[in-house]
């Protein structure tokens, strides 16, 4: 029996779909725990190029299931599109897919809510994905929620969908100075996918359990990356969900001694989508040129995503609240043509120089970093298989990694291809 989970080590974005594909080979079952349509995995198999949003990338392997666990929040109408979507193509999906009883379902109303809030907070704004997830993780904790499992008991529902209305619609009229939304149609919507959703409706704590018990191999799919987490994160600027290795338990229900092996994904430098603090952030000429050999626009919006230079003070801040044993590190090719090749290893804030990752926002928006600088590469790196067929100054980079975060970069990501992987164990 193995447990092993995958979690980004940024603002998401690390490349995880990849890296994910790639262990789930031989795996029985790929779990998601948390977030939902807010997520984008992109998976290149041969000529074919997937955009997951809901469903786990597992499922883009012949065999295994997966599982919605109940850490996770749904949006009904988006899976139905993105299981049509999958099938259409030749992928096997409805009798390996099943959903946790207990994910709580996005509605329309939590939706519009969620456009609505970042509309009203104009520069104050979170840059959210637009998904309608914080106001359904806010129902969640305010248990006036709609479960998955709710989809089961038709007789209920006008009546658990018009207590989630109650208030909504009082700001969409009053304040926001939009038409209110009708229970009893939003509840029409949601039985109209029973058909396909229905079979899919499990208790996914049970089926892990089990799973756990024959002794089977199971791959966690964290989404989103340790800094979006919603406590552990730059907060406010953070998705609502618990983005590190911290939400997987309560969003699977197994205990955390169960999960063995816990793999950190990081890009050769970092991303984020939306508004907050990205202390290595590149503006101008540097920062587009990462941003176009990347291709780093978002899976799920398309924007164009801010990019800068590694930063290993978040990174090793990551690594410690998650309990990371091992690192994949992905886009190393992207990095081909920069010289020098620079990484944060502190801030400096005030006359101050910390290697330590700041809880406050307004510490993170002051810092200064400071760099090291690599010697840069510019021989074309795609086509290595071995560590030693990558040029000697990306060795040394990588080398440089390892050591300073004292932690072993066991799989580096050379192209976006599915075999452009160097494993250095099994
Ligand atoms: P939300 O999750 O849509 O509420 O968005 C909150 C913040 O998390 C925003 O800055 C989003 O851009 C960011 N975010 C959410 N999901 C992802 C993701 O999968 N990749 C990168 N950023 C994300």
């Amino acid at each position: 029996m193995r447990v092993l989970s995958v979690v980004g080590l940024q603002w998401g974005d690390e490349g995880k779909g990849k890296v994910l594909d790639r262990l789930s080979e031989d795996v029985d079952l790929v779990v998601r725990y948390q977030g939902g349509n807010n997520a984008g995995h992109t998976v290149i198999v041969g000529t074919e190029k997937y955009a997951l949003h809901h469903i786990p990338s597992g499922i883009l392997r012949d065999t295994g299931r997966c599982l919605i666990a109940n850490g996770s929040v749904v949006d009904p109408d988006a899976l139905v599109t993105e299981i049509a979507g999958l099938e259409d193509r030749g992928v096997r999906v409805r009798d390996r897919l099943f959903v946790s009883d207990r994910a709580h379902l996005i509605l329309p109303s939590h939706v519009a809510l969620d456009r609505a809030n970042e509309k009203a907070a104009g520069s104050g704004s979170i840059g959210t994905t637009g998904r309608g997830i914080g106001p359904c993780y806010a129902d969640k904790a305010s248990r006036i929620g709609v479960r998955v499992g709710d989809l089961r008991h038709p007789d209920g529902l006008v009546d658990r969908i018009a207590r989630h209305l109650e208030v909504k619609n009082h700001l969409f009229t009053t304040l926001y100075d939009m038409p209110a939304f009708d229970a009893a149609s939003i509840a029409e919507g949601l039985l109209a996918h029973r058909e396909i959703l229905g079979p899919m409706i499990a208790d996914t704590s049970r089926m892990v359990h089990d799973s756990i018990e024959r002794g089977e191999t199971i791959l966690l799919e964290g989404s989103q990356g340790v800094l979006l987490d919603i406590d552990l994160g730059t907060y406010p600027y953070v998705t609502s969900s618990n983005s590190s290795a911290c939400g997987i338990s309560a969003g699977t229900g197994i205990p955390p001694a169960c999960v063995e092996d816990v793999i950190g994904v990081m890009k050769a430098y970092v991303t984020r989508v939306g508004e907050g603090p990205f202390p290595t952030e590149l503006h101008g000429e540097e920062g587009d040129a990462l941003r176009d050999r990347g291709g780093e626009y978002g899976t799920t919006t398309g924007r164009p995503r801010r990019c800068g230079w590694l930063d290993l003070v978040a990174a090793r801040y990551a690594i410690r609240v998650s309990g990371i044993r091992r690192v994949a590190l992905t886009k190393l090719d992207v990095l081909c043509g920069a010289d020098p090749i620079q990484v944060c290893t502190g801030y400096r804030i005030g006359d101050e120089t910390t290697t330590e990752f700041p809880s406050h926002v307004s510490d993170l928006e002051s810092i200064e970093p400071v760099y090291e600088s690599f010697d840069g590469f510019d021989e074309d790196i795609t086509g290595a298989k071995r560590f030693d067929d990558l040029p000697k100054n990306a060795r040394r980079y990588i080398e440089a990694l390892e050591e300073r975060l004292g932690i072993r970069l066991f799989m580096i990501s050379v192209g976006s291809e599915r075999d452009q992987t160097i494993l250095r164990e099994s």
